[in-house]
C-alpha cells in the first residue's frame, strides 16, 4: 500500500515523536549528543555523497583529507593518514586489522594484543572476528592499566606482544591510561601503540588546567613516539552529526596493511572496511571544526566540566560518593544495585547507565545536559533510593 508524501511524512512523524530529545536532558548515559546545528545544512549538501568512490566525489574527498590533517593537528600530527568512518566501533576494528595484517606480514600465525579490561566492547568484536589473543594486565586503584605488570609481561622473555591498546577516556569512568609511561615500553620493545580516544580525542586537546587532577598523565596522542593510531569520533564530544568516526594512523605508510584492491571503483584501492560510505559525517566534522575552533570546543568542554563538578557536588549533598575524581565529564556515582536503580530511573524517565568494572551508575555531561536537567535527577535518584 503506497502513501502520499504528506502521509508518509506525518507517520514518520510519529515514529519520531516515540524518541527521547538531547534537548529535555534525560539522555544521561550516552556519548553523542545534539549535533551543531551548522550539520543540518550540510548534511543536506552533501546528502548524496559516496565516499566508497572517491573520484566520483573529488570534493568530498579533498575535505576527508583536511578534516584528517586539522584533526591530526591538534594530535600533533602535521602528516597522519586516516578516514572518516562509521564510528569508535569501526575505528577501533581498523585499527585491530592493521595489527592484525603487520604480524602476519611478520610471519606470525596468532597475534597478542595488551588491553585492558576497561576497553570498550567494539575490541571483543574484533578478537572475535579476527581470532586474536588479549591479554589483560591487572587495573591499579585509578581503574587504568598496571604498567608494572606490561613491563614484566613484555621483559618475559616468553611471551611475544604484536601490540598495547591503552584509552584515552575509558567509557565507563572517563580514564586515561599512563600512556606516557606505556608508549616508551612500546618504543623500547618495538610494540604498535594503538589509543582509543573516541571519547577523549575532542574532550583531553581543549580541556583547561583548572580541571586537571595533580600528578594525572593526561599525555595520549602522536607526541609520544609509539602512538601508530588513534580512534577519535567526531560523533562524539565533536559536535557532528552520526556517523562520524575516526581512525588517524601517524602516516601513510600503514595504508597497505588495509588496502584490498577494488577493480570496478575510481580509486584501485580501498582500505576502509566500510564501501559505500557517506560525506555528510566528513563535510559537518570539516564544518563544525571551522566554526568552533579551538576556542569554540574549549568552551564546550569547558561547560561540560562545569556541570561534572556540579553534578558531583549535588550528588554529595543527597549522600552519594563518586568512584573517582572525574578525569573528564563522566561521573560514576557509587551503587551497590546499579541495574536495579538504573531500571528505576528508566521508569520515571531518567536514562543513566551502569558501569561493568565497578558498582556504579555512569552519567555522561555531554552538552545538551544544563543544571536544572541535573537537579532533577539528583532529585529522582535520591527519592528512588528513599522508597
Ligand atoms: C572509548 C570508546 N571507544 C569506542 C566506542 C565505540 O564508538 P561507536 O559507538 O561510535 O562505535 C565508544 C563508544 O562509546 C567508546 O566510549
Amino acid at each position: 500500500m503506497t502513501m502520499n508524501e504528506k502521509e508518509v511524512l506525518d507517520a514518520l512523524k510519529k515514529y519520531r515523536e516515540m524518541d527521547l530529545k538531547y534537548e529535555d536532558g534525560r539522555i544521561l548515559g550516552s556519548m553523542c549528543t545534539k549535533p551543531h546545528p551548522i550539520s543540518r545544512k550540510i548534511s543536506e549538501m552533501f546528502f548524496e555523497t559516496n565516499l566508497g568512490d572517491p573520484g566520483l566525489f573529488k570534493g568530498t574527498k579533498k575535505l576527508e583529507n583536511e578534516v584528517i590533517q586539522m584533526m591530526g593537528n591538534f594530535l600533533n600530527n602535521n602528516n597522519p593518514f586516516g578516514c572518516i568512518i562509521s564510528g569508535g566501533t569501526e575505528a577501533n576494528i581498523t585499527a585491530m586489522r592493521t595489527i592484525k595484517n603487520i604480524s602476519r606480514k611478520k610471519g606470525n600465525k596468532s597475534t597478542t594484543v595488551i588491553l585492558p579490561e576497561t576497553a570498550h566492547f567494539s575490541f571483543e568484536k574484533a578478537r572475535e572476528m579476527m581470532d586474536l589473543q588479549y591479554i589483560n594486565p591487572p587495573l591499579t586503584n585509578y581503574y587504568t592499566m598496571d604498567v608494572k605488570y606490561i613491563k614484566d609481561y613484555i621483559e618475559d622473555s616468553k611471551n611475544r606482544i604484536d601490540a598495547i591498546v591503552s584509552i584515552a577516556g575509558c567509557t565507563e569512568l572517563g580514564t586515561i591510561d599512563n600512556i606516557k609511561e606505556i608508549s616508551k615500553l612500546a618504543e623500547e620493545n618495538n610494540i604498535y601503540l594503538h589509543v582509543d580516544a573516541a571519547f577523549g580525542g575532542f574532550v583531553i586537546p581543549f580541556l583547561e588546567d583548572k580541571y586537571k587532577l595533580d600528578n594525572y598523565n593526561y599525555e595520549f596522542d602522536f607526541s609520544l613516539n609509539a602512538v601508530s593510531s588513534i580512534t577519535i569520533d567526531p560523533h562524539k564530544m565533536g559536535l557532528a552529526p552520526i556517523p562520524a568516526g575516526g581512525i588517524l594512523f601517524r602516516d601513510i605508510s600503514f595504508k597497505k596493511y588495509l588496502d584490498v584492491e577494488a577493480p570496478y571503483l575510481t580509486d584501485t584501492h580501498q582500505s576502509t572496511l566500510i564501501g559505500t560510505r557517506t560525506g555528510i559525517g566528513v563535510a559537518s566534522t570539516w564544518g563544525v571544526m571551522k566554526l568552533l575552533g579551538e576556542e569554540g570546543y574549549k568552551n564546550i568542554v569547558s561547560e561540560c566540566m562545569d556541570n561534572t563538578y556540579y553534578l558531583i557536588k549535588k550528588a554529595k549533598e543527597y549522600g552519594f560518593k563518586p568512584v573517582i575524581d572525574p578525569i573528564l565529564n563522566i561521573v560514576a556515582l557509587r551503587d551497590e544495585t546499579p541495574l536495579k536503580t538504573c531500571l528505576k530511573l528508566r521508569e520515571v524517565g531518567w536514562y543513566v547507565s551502569i558501569c561493568k568494572c565497578v558498582g556504579a551508575l555512569r552519567i555522561v555531561l555531554m552538552p545538551h545536559i544544563q543544571k536544572e536537567h541535573i537537579d532533577g535527577f539528583v532529585e529522582a535518584l535520591s527519592s528512588i533510593k528513599k522508597n
